[in-house]
C-alpha cells in the first residue's frame, strides 16, 4: 500500500461529494437552500410603477388609468404599505434557481433593511420548491405571470414594466442549466472513475502505467468539472449583471449564488490537486525506471 496514493483518493472522493452537492443543492425545500446559482429579488417589483408620487414616472397617464382600474382594497393595501406590493400581487420576494428546480419564498423579517434592521439579519424563508427534474430550466417570466394570474387581480407582468432584456439574459441561464446538468453528470462519472483508479493505485497500481492511467482519468475529470463550473459561473455572473442593469428601474434585482460557486470551484480545485499528485507520481515513476536501467547497464560488464 502506497501512502502517497491515498492523497488523490481522498481528494477525488471529496470532489465527488462536492459535485453531487452542487447537482442536488436545493432539490428539496430543506436541503442547501442557499446554494443556488442565481436569485431574483422581486420584493420591490413594480414599486416605482405604482408609486404615483414618484416624479420619475414617464408614462404617468397610463399608470393612473391602470390604478383607476384596480380594486379599492388593492389600492388601500398599496397605499398603506408599498413594500408588500409583491405579496399583494401574489408574488414572492425571491426566486432562486438551482440545477434541478427553483425555490421561492419571502425575506424574513422584512425585505428591506432600515435603521433597526441590518442587512445581515435578513434571511430567506423558502416556502416552496418546484419538483426536481433532470434538464430543468428556470423561466421566471412564466412563473411570475402564472402567480399574477392566480391572484385574480388582473395585473400583467407588462403592467409591472418587466423588461424584455431580462428574458434574454435568463435565456442564457436556461441553456447553462441544461448544459450544466449534463456536464455535472459527466464530471461526477469521471471523478467517480478517478476515485476508483486512485483506489486501485493505493493497493495495487505500482509504477508508471498505473500513474499514467490516473493522469488520463484525472485530466478528463478535471476538465469536465472545470467546464461545468466555468459555464455556470459565466452565466450566473452575466445574467445577474443583465438583470441588475435592466431591472433596476422596475425593482427587480439578481444575485449570483456565491455559495454554489464556492462548492463547484472547490471540487475543481481538488481535482486539479489530485491531478498534480498523479503527475508527480508519473514523473517519479519514470525517473525510477530510468535510474534502474542505468544502474543495470553499469553493473553488466
Ligand atoms: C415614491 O416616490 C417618491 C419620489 O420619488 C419617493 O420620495 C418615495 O420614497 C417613493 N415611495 C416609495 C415607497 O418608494
Ligand atoms: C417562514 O414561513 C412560514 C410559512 O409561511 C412561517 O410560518 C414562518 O413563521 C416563517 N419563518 C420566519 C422566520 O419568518
Ligand atoms: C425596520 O423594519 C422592521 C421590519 O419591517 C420594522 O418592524 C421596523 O419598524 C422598521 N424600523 C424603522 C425605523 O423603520
Ligand atoms: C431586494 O432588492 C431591493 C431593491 O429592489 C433591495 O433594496 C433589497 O435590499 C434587496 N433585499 C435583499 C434581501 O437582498
Amino acid at each position: 500500500m502506497r501512502i502517497l496514493a491515498l492523497i488523490p483518493l481522498a481528494l477525488s472522493l471529496t470532489a465527488l461529494i462536492l459535485t453531487f452537492l452542487a447537482l442536488f443543492a436545493g432539490h428539496k425545500q430543506s436541503f442547501m437552500q442557499d446554494y443556488d446559482i442565481i436569485t431574483l429579488n422581486t420584493s420591490q417589483i413594480g414599486t416605482n410603477v405604482f408609486n404615483t408620487t414618484s416624479s420619475s414616472s414617464s408614462n404617468s397617464n397610463s399608470i393612473v388609468t391602470f390604478l383607476d382600474d384596480l380594486s379599492n382594497s388593492l389600492k388601500d393595501s398599496l397605499n398603506s404599505n408599498l413594500n408588500s406590493l409583491a405579496q399583494t400581487l401574489g408574488l414572492h420576494d425571491f426566486y432562486s434557481a438551482h440545477l434541478l428546480n427553483h425555490c421561492q419564498g419571502f425575506y424574513a423579517p422584512a425585505a428591506l433593511a432600515n435603521e433597526t434592521l441590518s442587512p445581515q439579519t435578513i434571511s430567506r424563508n423558502v416556502t416552496r420548491c418546484s419538483d426536481a427534474t433532470a434538464l430543468y430550466t428556470f423561466d421566471p417570466k412564466d412563473t411570475l405571470q402564472r402567480q399574477l394570474d392566480a391572484s385574480g387581480l388582473g395585473v400583467d407582468l407588462d403592467d409591472l414594466r418587466w423588461p424584455a432584456e431580462i428574458d434574454e439574459g435568463l435565456g442564457a441561464l436556461r441553456v447553462a442549466q441544461k448544459a450544466g446538468f449534463v456536464l455535472y453528470c459527466v464530471a461526477a462519472a469521471f471523478i467517480g472513475l478517478a476515485a476508483v483508479t486512485s483506489g486501485v493505485g493505493v493497493f495495487w497500481g505500482e509504477g508508471r502505467v498505473g500513474a499514467g492511467i490516473n493522469v488520463v482519468v484525472g485530466v478528463l475529470a478535471f476538465v469536465a468539472v472545470g467546464v461545468a463550473s466555468g459555464v455556470v459561473t459565466a452565466v450566473a455572473v452575466k445574467a445577474a449583471e443583465l438583470v441588475n442593469f435592466y431591472g433596476n428601474d422596475v425593482g427587480v434585482r439578481a444575485e449570483r449564488g456565491g455559495e454554489f460557486l464556492a462548492v463547484t470551484w472547490a471540487a475543481t480545485a481538488l481535482m486539479l490537486l489530485s491531478l498534480v499528485v498523479w503527475c508527480f507520481e508519473c514523473v517519479k515513476g519514470r525517473r525510477r525506471q530510468k535510474g534502474t536501467g542505468y544502474g543495470t547497464e553499469k553493473r553488466l560488464p
